[in-house]
């Protein structure tokens, strides 16, 4: 009998032993290339520095990069790799096709990389930096980053089609994709503030400029100059998501939603009348609060399902598997 319970003691403590091991290798950390690659941050943000000197969109362009990267199956670098004749990716899946960009500042970074340490640092790290720096040098708040995830084998273009929400969602919907990944309503309203930069095609508006009636009017006049009724006719005309700054990382977004500003249906759905305008208010009044949601929501959405351990691999070049 003492045997016995003995040996039992033996298998849980086993049984604990590889879970606890299993979860400490799963998890990610900030010193994760401390050692195996101490250039890897200057090296990342020059990069990213002087493509944002160039371009200033390209800062939320490569911010929504690791976005739809989490979103779909993890963050695992799947978003960056190229279609073959023999295998479709996720960049003509349509949350992708003709919107995502900044595939080749990735490549220049990741060679950068290679060039100090090669083999060392995955594609899907480099997309967690990638955006921490972009907001940083936007203007908005920075944070440390953990590291340690590894790149996919493979892509799920419908996995992509079904795990970004559309444009077209309402609140209840944005609610529960970002619930679907571990992400809170808080979350999901701090992490649309990233909607304080960049650009949206007028595709991607045109049925709240033309049909709704929670929109500001004279901001309705502004955008239907240049973003006409018919379908096909001016698809790709950009607007700022942010009509006030546009390459600043501010709190303006959620003024714009205050204001019945928001660009996108899904933008005003976070102040509707609905259960996340209090949220937005907080926002509107106090950046920092806004600020410190946001941070912990990047941290967040970084964590979603990341290979680690001898899952995935670290690609040599981050558009096709090694
Ligand atoms: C809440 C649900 C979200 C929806 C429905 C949504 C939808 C969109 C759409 C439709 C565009 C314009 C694409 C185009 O017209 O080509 C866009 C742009 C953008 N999104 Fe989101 N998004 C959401 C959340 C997020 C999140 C969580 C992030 C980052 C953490 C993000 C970052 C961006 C950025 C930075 C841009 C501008 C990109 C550029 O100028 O290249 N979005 N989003
Ligand atoms: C994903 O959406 C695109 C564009 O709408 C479509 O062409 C493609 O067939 C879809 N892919 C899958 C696997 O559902
Ligand atoms: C606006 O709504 C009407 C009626 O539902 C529809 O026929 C029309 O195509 C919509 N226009 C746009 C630009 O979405």
């Amino acid at each position: 009998m003492a045997a016995f319970s003995s040996s039992k003691a033996i298998v849980v403590g086993l049984a604990l032993f590889v879970l606890f091991m299993g979860s400490s290798r799963a998890q990610l950390s900030i010193d994760f290339y401390s050692e195996s690659c101490p250039w890897l941050f200057p090296t990342v943000e020059s990069v990213v520095q002087s493509a944002i000197s160039k371009e200033a969109r390209m800062g939320a362009s490569l911010l929504r990069l690791f976005f739809h990267d989490c979103f779909v199956n993890g963050c695992d670098g799947s978003i960056l790799l190229d279609d073959t004749p023999s295998f479709t990716g996720e960049k003509r899946a349509a949350p992708n096709f003709n919107s995502v960009r900044g595939f080749d500042v990735v490549d220049k970074i990741k060679s950068a990389v290679e060039n100090i340490c090669p083999s060392v640092v995955s594609c899907a790290d480099i997309l967690a930096i990638t955006a921490r720096d972009s907001v940083y040098i936007l203007g908005g708040p920075v944070w440390d980053v953990k590291l340690g995830r590894r790149d996919a084998r493979t892509a799920s273009q419908a996995a992509a089609n079904n795990s970004i929400p559309p444009p077209t969602s309402n609140l209840n919907a944005l609610i529960s994709s970002f619930n679907a990944v571990g992400l809170s309503t808080k979350d999901m309203v701090a992490l649309s503030g990233s909607h304080t930069i960049g650009q949206a095609r007028c595709t991607n508006f045109r049925a709240r400029i033309y049909n709704e009636t929670n929109i500001d009017t004279s901001f309705v006049q502004m955008r239907k100059r240049n973003c006409p009724s018919a379908t096909g006719s001016g698809d790709n005309n950009l607007a700022p998501l942010d009509l006030q700054t546009p390459t600043t990382f501010d709190n303006n977004y959620y003024k714009n939603l205050v204001s019945r500003r928001g660009l996108l249906h899904s933008d005003q759905q976070l102040f509707n009348g609905g259960s996340t305008d209090s949220i937005v208010t907080t926002y509107n009044n106090n950046p920092s609060t806004f600020n410190s949601d946001f941070v912990t929501g990047m941290i967040k959405m970084g964590d979603i399902k990341p290979l680690t351990g001898s899952n995935g691999e670290i690609r040599k070049n981050c558009r096709r598997v090694n």
